[in-house]
């Protein structure tokens, strides 16, 4: 795998630094006893805080407790403290950070739930704040660790033995065409693209790999739109797949300060909605591999990218937590940086602008072979994969 790094997230222990109460504003409708305990303990004069409380699933209306949040930090003290138990949000914050020098935030993950030790270490981190983006996991007894970055590597199992339908959500899109390509003729499998046919142009690059792609036969188109269950439910009916690639996704850029809830819920809808309705349409029995196309920009800060990466972190949320009731399935979420080849980034002409600005792309022949390694490899994973030497990942603790 050389031209790129695989990188898989490892935790590193951390204590709390000095803390004092603060005198915390509670917003959020995550769970009361949480914010019960947040909003008791703070302090009663000072500055207002915002602390924005979230559950173990983003729902709808987050979109709109975290730009509360940060609309408060903005006009107050500048800092931000998120407390979610699985929820995720951070990487909205991280970005928010990124375009504004006078914000900070914290994102406390308790992974092992809100349990007395978890929000006492919470308490702690959220009444310490260091400058930037930090994000803090705090398991059920209290441990808390920051996310470290090793790289890796994987074989690759005999391809040729696998067989059977793959569904590739985005299908007709400049990388969804790819994975198709090369998995027809690495494997023995058989690709069902998926995609919404009346919405955007087919560029002529995808033309020629579908007409590519037809010639060499058993490859199935199906129209419809990701978000809509129903649609996907007719196209699906009857068809048996074991193996899901979710490619399907809108790229748009927007600084953090100008987002509303209703664009953010526009991007995470192919993604989020769309691998919730794909899944609830195909025989979940019969699945065997789902492998998820989700962005580095939710992991390191990019700016103006702030809508896109929280689309991206909740993708590889939903991913892995689909995993609890696909037990046959491994699920993994890949993080991609930039493709150099093909696809959005490609042909909007931004390799060359993130290569001057120390990132490295992914060669699309690298990344798809990387792809295929995962795919002999049925996992539940996270991982994230960048071009070889690039700078700005892995990000600072
Ligand atoms: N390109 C990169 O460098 C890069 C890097 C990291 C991650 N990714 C991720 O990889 C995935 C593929 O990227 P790409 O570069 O191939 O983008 P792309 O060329 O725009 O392909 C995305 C495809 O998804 C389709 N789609 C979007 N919304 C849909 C919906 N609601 N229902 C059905 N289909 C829908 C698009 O159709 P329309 O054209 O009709 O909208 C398009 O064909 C995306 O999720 C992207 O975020 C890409």
């Amino acid at each position: 795998m050389n031209r790129i790094a695989v990188w898989r997230a490892h935790r590193v222990p951390v204590a709390p630094d000095r803390s004092e109460a603060r005198p915390w504003f509670v917003i959020g409708a995550g769970p009361a006893p949480l914010r019960a305990v947040l909003h008791a303990s703070a302090a009663r004069s000072g500055p207002a805080v915002p602390v924005v409380v979230l559950g173990d699933r983003f729902r709808p209306d987050d979109n709109e407790f975290l730009l509360r949040g940060l609309a408060v930090a903005r006009a107050g003290s500048g800092r931000l403290v998120l407390v979610h138990t699985g929820s995720g949000g951070g990487s909205l914050l991280n970005c928010a950070v990124a375009e504004d020098g006078r914000l900070s935030a914290i994102e406390i993950e308790l992974s092992g739930g809100a349990t007395p030790p978890a929000v006492e270490a919470a308490i702690a981190f959220a009444g310490h704040h260091a400058d930037g983006y930090r994000h803090v996991e705090i398991d059920g007894n209290g441990n808390a660790w920051r996310t470290g970055w090793s790289d890796v590597d994987f074989p690759c199992v005999d391809p040729a033995r696998m067989r059977g339908e793959v569904l590739i959500t985005g299908g007709l899109g400049g990388l969804g065409i790819r994975v198709a390509g090369m998995l027809r003729a690495r494997t023995g499998i058989r690709p069902v693209l998926l995609d919404d046919l009346g919405r955007g142009e087919i560029s002529g690059d995808v033309h020629a790999a579908l007409a590519r792609l037809k010639s060499s036969g058993g490859t199935t188109v199906l129209d419809a739109d990701v978000t809509d269950l129903a649609q996907v439910r007719t196209v699906l009916a009857a068809r048996q797949v074991t193996g899901i690639v979710h490619c399907a996704g809108d790229v748009r850029g927007g600084f953090v300060a100008s987002a509303t809830a209703s664009r953010l819920a526009a991007l995470q809808a192919p993604k989020v909605t769309g691998l919730r309705n794909v899944l609830a349409a195909v025989d979940r029995g019969a699945l065997r591999r789902l492998i998820t196309f989700g962005s580095i920009t939710a992991r390191s800060p990019h700016s103006n990218m702030g809508a896109y990466a929280l689309a991206n972190e909740l993708l590889r949320r939903s991913t892995i937590a689909a995993a609890d009731d696909l037990p046959g399935c491994g699920c993994t979420a890949v993080e991609w940086s930039l493709f150099s080849g093909a696809g959005q980034a490609h042909r909007m002409g931004a390799v060359r602008q993130a290569r001057s600005m120390g990132m490295p792309p992914v060669p699309l022949q690298a990344g798809m072979d990387v792809l295929l390694r995962l795919f002999t490899n049925p996992s539940t994973d996270s991982l994230a994969v960048t071009g070889l030497g690039d700078r700005t990942f892995p990000p600072g603790p």
